[in-house]
């Protein structure tokens, strides 16, 4: 199993991102990191174990990961922040139709040239031991879109509201004044009966030190209430 991220090198990450830079205008550090080839980073190489994991433990009708709606439809989820997209083909190759969004057109290409060749041979990695579903086995489509989360001029391309969203080390990318946004854009991207599933890192990092990654620690338990603002204007 992959060792989970260490942003070794978080201190090039926060001064590409911060220097003269309000976080509203992060993405440009976010591009500027991928254009000199520094993705490495971050990348882990392959899917989220644990997405992995309990995508495949809730897959029957029924069931949050059941990729299909209740009138057939495959069930459409969103990765924002996707980096090369291996969890974007992962869910699609459990059956959603998936999206990946990414601010870096730089980081789109290299998701679109990933994606292009896993489809065809999916490698062991976006599988585990509960992956016996023949059901589940015809794949989803898979869409890669540049823009900014924060901004609405991709939804279009995107096409409506999702059911799923997964979010993995993009939240702890943010600096922690957009969380409010954050939380804002998830509720309103996500269907009334979406779910929004988050992989939290880092942990155990304290909340007062500079990053990204940025300490998360009770930073999804302080947002539920401005998700929920958004859902009761649904
Ligand atoms: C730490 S990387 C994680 C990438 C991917 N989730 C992974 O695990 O490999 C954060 C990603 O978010 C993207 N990003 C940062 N700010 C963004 C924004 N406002 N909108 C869309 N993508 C953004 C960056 O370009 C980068 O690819």
């Amino acid at each position: 199993m992959a060792s989970p991220p260490t942003f070794t090198a978080d201190i090039y990450i926060y001064i590409s991102l911060s220097l003269h830079r309000a976080p509203e205008a992060h993405g440009a550090g976010w591009s500027k990191i991928w254009d000199a080839g520094k993705s490495d980073l971050w990348d882990r190489g392959q899917a989220s174990p644990a997405l992995v994991d309990i995508v495949e433990k809730h897959q029957r009708p029924g069931e949050l990961f059941h990729p299909f709606a209740a009138d057939g439809r495959r069930k459409r989820v969103l990765v924002p922040g996707c980096g090369r997209g291996y969890d974007v083909v992962m869910l699609a190759l459990h059956g959603f139709d998936a999206y990946g969004l990414d601010i870096s057109a730089t980081g789109v290409a290299a998701a679109e040239a990933f994606a292009s060749k896993e489809l065809q041979n999916p490698s062991a990695a976006n599988f585990g031991p509960n992956h016996d579903n023949k059901e589940f086995q015809s794949p989803g489509n898979v869409k890669f879109l540049e823009g900014n989360f924060f901004a609405s001029e991709w939804e279009n391309e995107a096409g409506g509201e999702f059911d799923l969203v997964y979010d993995y080390t993009f939240l702890c990318a943010l600096h922690p004044t957009m969380r409010k946004n954050w939380a804002a854009r998830m509720a309103s991207l996500l269907d009334k009966d979406g779910l929004l599933t988050c992989l939290e890192f880092p942990m155990y990092k304290d909340r007062t030190l500079p990053g990204p990654p940025w300490g998360l620690n009770g930073a999804l338990e302080r947002r539920a209430t401005d998700m929920l603002s958004v859902y009761q204007r649904k």
